[in-house]
């Protein structure tokens, strides 16, 4: 299958299908979210495991109304920052017309308005939520690019091409169905960023298995074995190395995150990083010491799970 256009797009959508789309974090597997049969092909695709929640699409913020129930903490961050890597948690509204396998059978529902113009063209042609997961295999590397895709899902899915993905990272998952506000997912948006809006800081969820059972699983992980913070070659060790600021000499390949050192770049460039230097001439992949602040945060969050997975 390969390429197709965002018409024949919405009508794979509208028919049920899978299709992978850009948006401006990474590339999704998408279906409808009100078919339950086009969902359970976004799991078999993905080899996902069926306790793990999607996130829903829309294209307007209207849409949201008979989907979750109100909340004005909700309000608030979609005014600020949809569209945009921002996903919300809330409470499922009693006639959500999205079925229950994309909730992962929890009451309560993730949704978010991307920015990429054809992702937001599609969504409001198909007029209903569409599910959509990062377009791999589940636990791999998400991919920022068609070729991502194609390589991870194989050369017979249809993808809609969007070019590269701006900002690179998925979407913050913020939840909001109790009382304090909570980080489910570092992401897009950084959390001081939210924090600035909301007025209050995010929790930490205790149990991030109840909160988001995405976050526990084996993740963005390439095949070969991962070494952070790393400053200087191992002897001996083939290694490619993931650079952030001025490149340290020695490694035996290397892709530059970002030279000036800043994150955002960098957050753009991570998966394309990884599953540049993933090449079975290497033996691993350092990684240099990225700081904490703004997206460093998230960057470092993904790092950690795909050292973590192997
Ligand atoms: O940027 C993104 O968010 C991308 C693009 C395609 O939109 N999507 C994405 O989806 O990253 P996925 O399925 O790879 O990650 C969804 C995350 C998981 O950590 C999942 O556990 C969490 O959101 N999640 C979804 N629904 C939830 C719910 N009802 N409660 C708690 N966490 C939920
Ligand atoms: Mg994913």
């Amino acid at each position: 299958m390969g390429y197709v256009t965002r018409d024949e797009a919405a009508r794979r959508l509208l028919a049920g299908d899978v299709v992978a789309i850009p948006t401006e974090t990474v590339y999704g597997l998408a279906a409808d979210a009100t078919n339950a049969a086009a969902v359970a092909r976004i799991y078999a695709a993905k080899g996902r495991p069926d306790f793990n929640p999607l996130i829903s699409h829309i294209a307007d913020p209207t849409q949201l109304a008979g989907l979750t129930l109100p909340d004005s903490r909700a309000d608030r961050l979609a005014a600020a920052f949809w569209p945009g890597p921002l996903t919300l948690v809330l409470s499922r509204a009693p006639n959500c017309p999205v079925v229950a396998a994309v909730s992962a059978g929890l009451d309560s529902l993730a949704v978010r308005i991307p920015s990429h113009p054809l992702a937001r063209e599609l969504l409001a042609m198909v007029g209903r939520p569409v599910a959509a997961p990062s377009a791999n295999r589940s636990g791999h590397v998400s991919p920022t690019t068609p070729e991502h895709v194609l390589a991870s899902l194989g050369p017979d899915m249809p993808v809609l091409d969007g070019g590269p993905c701006q900002v690179g990272l998925e979407s913050t998952v913020v939840g909001l169905t109790g009382p304090q506000p909570l980080l489910l997912r570092p992401g897009g948006i950084a959390v001081e960023t939210i924090e600035a809006v909301l007025g209050e800081r995010l929790g930490h969820p205790q149990d991030a298995k109840l909160q988001s059972p995405g976050m526990l699983l084996k993740h963005y992980a390439p095949a070969l074995p991962l070494r952070l913070d790393a400053t200087a070659p191992l002897p001996g060790l083939r290694e490619g190395l993931l650079s952030f600021g001025p490149v340290p000499a020695g490694f035996a390949a290397q892709y530059s995150l970002s030279a000036s050192g800043d994150a955002a770049e960098a957050a753009a460039n991570l998966y394309a990083g990884l599953h540049a230097l993933d090449r079975t001439d290497l033996q691993g992949i350092a990684v240099a010491p990225i700081p904490e602040a703004g997206l460093g945060a998230a960057i470092n969050d993904r790092l950690r799970r795909a050292a973590r997975g192997r």
